[in-house]
């Protein structure tokens, strides 16, 4: 089960340029397995937000996307990791509003939201991945000119 479709694709997390292009790819790839466009926004604000803390709170690492298939679902595995300084406190990370950078504090609680799997794994002084899915079923719908 959850076998990949294809080889993970990894793309690097390093600048503004890399959130959009990490953006672009993730919304494309959601399109290609058939999600509707309401379930690709709500991935893309979610990748949005973590692609974000990535750069900004662990200093830069990558996302690795890879595309899944488990019977008749497909679905959309992407990574977010890097080497920096961790999470302390995953619980507090996790509340809505809790900010150590002077951010609005709801990029990981609403990310785990728009989301329909959401792990996070982080070793104080070690780093962060922060791993999300979302499945969809049965064939992938016509893309342009669909009603
Ligand atoms: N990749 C990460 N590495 C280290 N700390 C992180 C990471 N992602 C999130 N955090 C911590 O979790 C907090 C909450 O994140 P988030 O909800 O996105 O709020 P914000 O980014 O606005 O501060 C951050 O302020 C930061 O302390
Ligand atoms: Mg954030």
């Amino acid at each position: 089960m959850h076998a990949p479709l294809a080889p993970t694709t990894r793309l690097p997390i390093g600048s503004d340029t890399d959130l959009a292009r990490v953006r672009r790819q993730v919304r494309q790839a959601a399109a290609d397995l058939g999600f509707r466009l309401v379930q690709q926004t709500k991935l893309v604000t979610a990748v949005s937000e973590l692609a974000r803390n990535t750069l900004v709170h662990g200093g830069g690492g990558h996302m690795e996307m890879t595309l899944l298939r488990d019977g008749t679902r497909r679905g959309l595995r992407l990574s977010f990791v890097d080497a920096g300084p961790g999470i302390r406190d995953v619980d507090l990370a996790m509340t809505d509003g809790y900010t150590s950078a002077g951010g609005l504090g709801l990029g990981l609680s609403g990310a785990r939201r728009l989301v329909q799997e959401f792990a996070l794994d982080s070793t104080p002084g070690r780093g962060t991945t922060v791993t999300v899915t979302d499945w969809v079923s049965g064939l992938p719908s016509p893309r342009a000119g669909a009603p």
